[in-house]
């Protein structure tokens, strides 16, 4: 698939423009701050409805404006496709898809399928579990429409349960924990059971794109750290025993005041050589790692949904050496790919034979 265009109207520091994006690469020049960056958010914003900068969404609403529009006409197999999200500045939002009103943001998550590779998301590697659980939910959520309507509903009820176990009172209070049990056993089985599988896509195809990256065979691995066990099982498998965690854990998480037990605890931890590569690889090492997580990303994307996600590399590829950078850039031919780049810094034109331009200046 491939965006063909974007209109901004009152987005960050855009109060109107338009966009019009042809199939091949993009380069989007520019000085520092002057809205780079603000592009291809809007055009990942269109495609997991959520900012990979905030987790308010109103904060890309500019400065002193009541609202900001977004709006995307992309290309798929099944034809011109449109979507276009109001953000208000009180947080809330109004979607239209093919100018019709939707009401569920799941309908829309991952109809634009993007990939984004910027510098923040080496926190992916370095940072807490909860950034891993971020990437893993936000990559599946765009690939599979149940994945993401499990998730917003586990997460209202770890909510609603959390709620309960703080003031764990009244006569029905272990049926309405049982209700919640139940709920966060059925939706939580299938987010692992996805997680597990996502998991097994990636280790099939790191160590190979890893090796491409750097010319050198390297054991890459990425390991699930569940509560349950999860390979090689179903999804009924994994719901039994889920539904037995929580039964065994009830009094535990009386006790505790909170839900120890389930999907939102897990971890995700990436093997470098058999080491763990938040502690020991380089800087450098942790980059390129990224990189190949994010092509096994771009790979799993494309033959779970059979259309090519559009690509968006931010600030990336000046922290790379010529050689990658062109490793980099001949991995996404196939690819529609945005890349930003500060002024200056054009030698990554050299290395494209098909590419447009934008000059964005103030
Ligand atoms: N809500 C907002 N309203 C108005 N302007 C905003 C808003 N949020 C951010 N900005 C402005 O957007 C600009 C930053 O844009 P962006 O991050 O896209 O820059 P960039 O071109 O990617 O820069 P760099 O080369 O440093 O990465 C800043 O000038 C900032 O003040
Ligand atoms: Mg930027």
């Amino acid at each position: 698939m491939y965006i063909s265009a974007l209109t901004l109207t009152n987005f960050r520091n855009y109060d109107y423009r338009e966009f019009d994006f042809a199939e091949n690469t993009t380069v989007i020049i520019g000085n520092n701050g002057v809205g780079k960056t603000n592009i291809v958010e809007a055009i990942a914003y269109l495609s997991s409805l959520r900012s990979h900068r905030t987790n308010q969404d109103n904060d890309m609403v500019m400065f002193d404006k009541p609202y900001a529009v977004v709006t995307g006409e992309f290309v798929t197999n099944n034809g011109e496709e449109k979507l276009n999200i109001l953000i208000n500045a009180d947080n809330s939002k109004k979607i239209k898809y093919n100018n019709q009103d939707v009401k569920r943001v799941a309908d829309v998550v991952g109809r634009l399928n993007t990939v984004v590779f910027s510098p923040d998301a080496l926190e992916i590697i370095k940072e807490g579990p909860d950034k891993r659980r971020k990437f893993i939910d936000v990559a599946i959520s765009k690939i599979d429409g149940r994945y993401f309507s499990s998730l917003q509903m586990y997460k209202k009820v770890i909510r609603q349960k959390n709620k309960l176990l703080k003031h764990f009172e009244g006569e029905d209070r272990f049926l309405v924990l049982d209700t919640y049990n139940q709920l966060l056993a059925q939706n939580g089985s299938y987010i692992e059971y996805k997680r597990q599988f996502f998991i097994d896509c990636l280790n099939r195809l790191l160590s190979s794109i890893h090796q491409r990256l750097v010319g050198e065979k390297c054991d890459i691995y990425v390991e699930f750290e569940s509560q349950v066990e999860t390979r090689d099982r179903s999804y009924d498998e994994i719901l039994a025993d889920y539904t037995k965690m929580l039964d065994e854990a009830r009094f535990k998480e009386i006790e505790k005041r909170s839900s120890v037990k389930g999907a939102h605890t897990d971890d995700i931890v990436f093997y470098y050589n058999r080491r763990n590569a938040k502690k020991f690889c380089s800087q450098g090492q942790q980059r390129i790692l990224l990189l190949s997580v994010l092509f096994a990303q771009t790979e799993i994307a494309l033959s779970e949904t059979g259309e090519s996600p559009v690509v968006l590399l931010d600030d990336v590829l000046s922290e790379l050496d010529n050689k990658r950078k062109k490793l980099v850039m001949d991995y996404l031919r196939e690819y529609q790919t945005f890349i930003t780049t500060a002024n200056g810094d054009d030698s990554i034109l050299s290395m494209l034979n098909d590419y447009d331009v934008i000059e964005i200046t103030r």
